[in-house]
């Protein structure tokens, strides 16, 4: 990953935000060479699913035909739309601060972080006052929980904080065998950073962490002039959202009938606490995301079709399947209205051997959205948006009232479409595809002697340049010919014309950039307008004539 992260910014695909004021956490900027990449994968994703879409056959696996089409919709809508979403109460993730150095860490994500051996030797150091557990053989599971509680309540300054109380009683009735348990199992409990009452210690300094507290993701900002509640607003955590509160604008507006794809790709905001891995979990992103509208009884099979759609579609742009899983959610893991969610997995080189990161996520969502964007839920334990208070200073946190529901006009069925969502990361593909592009190999140098090659093995339709053309030196009318093959190409793709340096340099260079094909233009152009193309991974050198050369890229780019 390090060579990887090294290559991303000698050649101009990625830097740190803001880098000359020491760079902000988890926002990244996209140089030359990564925009024209994030670009194509964007590109390819829209002509894939979109605009290249058939909807006028039934596609293999596709219960029937069906349409899509897309929308571009703002990043702060109205407030209203995060409280019925459900992201204005429950989009949080729990976090822990350190007493000492006052880092902050995604609660679920502390035990990971430390070791075995670092958890014991904080244990053994903060937990002095346990060993008097030792000495018994038995417990009540009820004077535990006592004994716990008034240890929770008077914890020595710099002795080990607990947390959970509760939580943890539950945790060892399950252990218990008739309302007691042995020293030993407990002693295992409280040793086990997952489980344990005892707050753990910081990753970073070994201080004392906080007890987990709800940390809501959602950036908020203020429209208009007063920094008032009534004007509070927020950066969208998702697209889709975008997406549900036009569902009717997009049928009214247009002659669609269902099934229908509605397709956006933008920015989304979350204020991830630990942002990491690169691009992987950041700050500001770029999500692709299609919410499918379709009849409720023929939505597990959208799901299927979806999931392994999405899943073949990472393949045909270069994944090996080898590096890619899908994993379906375990029932325990979906939500209430949900009868399928699959992840898709890519084995990204910062994990652990055998360990995958989400890529793409695709959700059976039923008609929760647009059900909850219609009626809302009044829910009196939920804290009201303070903006949204009725004439009668009551919180009016219902939905838009509106109905969404969708008239089928050849069986003047009504009902409320179900909701397939695939929602892929745009920079989370961006790095999938630089991480399964990264490749080293023996090639030989201008001298021919053997040199080990860095080279990106991007598929042509997501190469930032897709051609690179060379003079083989600044003489003899070479570069005035070149010129012509570039500006003759250049109308079709992005490609890079070069006359500096030996040859064997510029070809390494294009390499590294990921460019599949290098045109160069030699002594024998000048005798029978012929040029050498050299095919970046084969590094096979073949003769065309020059005046094909558009036609003849174009072929190799469509292979
Ligand atoms: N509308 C559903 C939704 O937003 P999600 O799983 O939270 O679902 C979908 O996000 C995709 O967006 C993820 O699979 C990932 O590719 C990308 N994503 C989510 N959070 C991200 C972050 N903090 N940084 C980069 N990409 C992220």
């Amino acid at each position: 990953m390090d060579k990887i992260v090294a290559l991303c910014k000698r050649r101009g695909f990625l830097f740190q935000s803001s880098e000359i004021y020491g760079g902000i956490n988890g926002f990244w900027d996209y140089g030359p060479m990564g925009v024209e990449l994030k670009r194509n994968l964007k590109n390819a994703w829209w002509e894939d699913m979109i605009q290249a879409h058939n909807d006028l056959d039934v596609l293999p696996g596709a219960p029937e035909a069906y349409s899509m089409t897309g929308i571009d919709s703002t990043i702060i809508m109205h407030p209203q739309v995060w409280k019925c979403s459900g992201h204005y109460d429950l989009f949080h993730d729990m976090m822990q601060s350190c007493q000492h150095c006052k880092k902050l860490f995604r609660a679920d994500h502390v035990a990971g972080l430390l070791t075995e051996s670092e958890w014991v030797a904080s244990l053994k150091k903060h937990v002095v006052e346990f060993s008097e557990l030792k000495e018994m053989v038995q417990f009540e599971v009820a004077e535990l929980q006592r004994w716990l509680e008034k240890k929770a309540k008077n914890v020595a300054p710099g002795l080990m904080a607990i947390h959970d109380v509760p939580g943890f009683i539950d945790r060892v009735r399950t252990t218990a065998a008739g309302g007691s348990v042995t020293a030993g199992d407990l002693l295992k409990l409280l040793g086990s950073p997952l489980g344990s009452p005892l707050a753990l210690p910081c990753p970073a300094c070994g201080g004392l962490l906080n007890a987990p507290r709800e940390f809501n993701l959602m950036f908020s900002t203020y429209t208009g002039a007063l920094q008032s509640e009534e004007n509070l607003a927020f950066l969208r955590p998702e697209t889709a959202q975008g997406i549900f509160v036009n569902f009717k604008n997009v049928m009214d507006s247009s002659r669609f009938s269902l099934p229908l794809g509605i397709a956006q790709i933008g920015k989304s905001f979350r204020n991830e606490i630990t942002p990491r891995n690169f691009t992987f979990r950041s700050r500001e992103f770029e999500q692709m995301e299609i919410e499918f509208f379709c009849h409720p009884a023929q939505s597990s099979e959208w799901y299927r079709y979806w999931r392994d759609r999405r899943m073949q579609w990472y393949q045909d742009l270069g994944i090996s399947k080898d590096r890619l899983i899908l994993r379906e959610h375990e029932e325990s893991e979906l939500a209430h209205y949900s009868v399928g969610t699959a992840d898709i997995e890519y084995a990204f080189p910062f994990l652990p051997k055998g360990e995958f990161g989400e890529l793409e996520g695709i959700a059976h969502r039923g008609d929760f959205d647009l059900r909850s964007h219609m009626e809302g839920k009044l829910d009196e334990k939920a804290r009201p948006l303070k903006v949204q208070l009725n004439e009668n200073g009551q919180p009016k946190y219902r939905g838009s009232g509106k109905d969404l529901s969708y008239r089928d006009t050849i069986t003047n069925e009504k009902y409320i479409p179900h909701v397939i969502e695939p929602s892929a990361g745009a920079d989370r593909g961006t790095l999938a595809f630089i991480c399964e592009a990264y490749h080293e190999d023996q090639a030989p140098d201008e001298n021919g002697a053997m040199q080990t090659r860095v080279v990106m093995k991007f598929h042509p339709r997501l190469a930032p340049i897709k051609a690179a053309v060379f003079p083989l030196v600044k003489k003899d009318g070479m570069p005035e010919l070149a010129k012509v093959i570039y500006l003759a190409l250049k109308k079709n793709w992005v490609v890079f014309y070069d006359e500096k340096g030996a040859v064997g340099r510029r070809y390494r260079r294009q390499d590294e950039a990921g460019t599949p094909y290098c045109i160069t233009v030699d002594g024998q152009t000048l005798q029978d307008r012929t040029v050498t193309i050299r095919d970046r991974d084969s590094l096979e050198q073949v003769r065309v004539p020059m005046d094909g050369i558009v036609e003849e890229i174009g072929r190799r780019m469509r292979g």
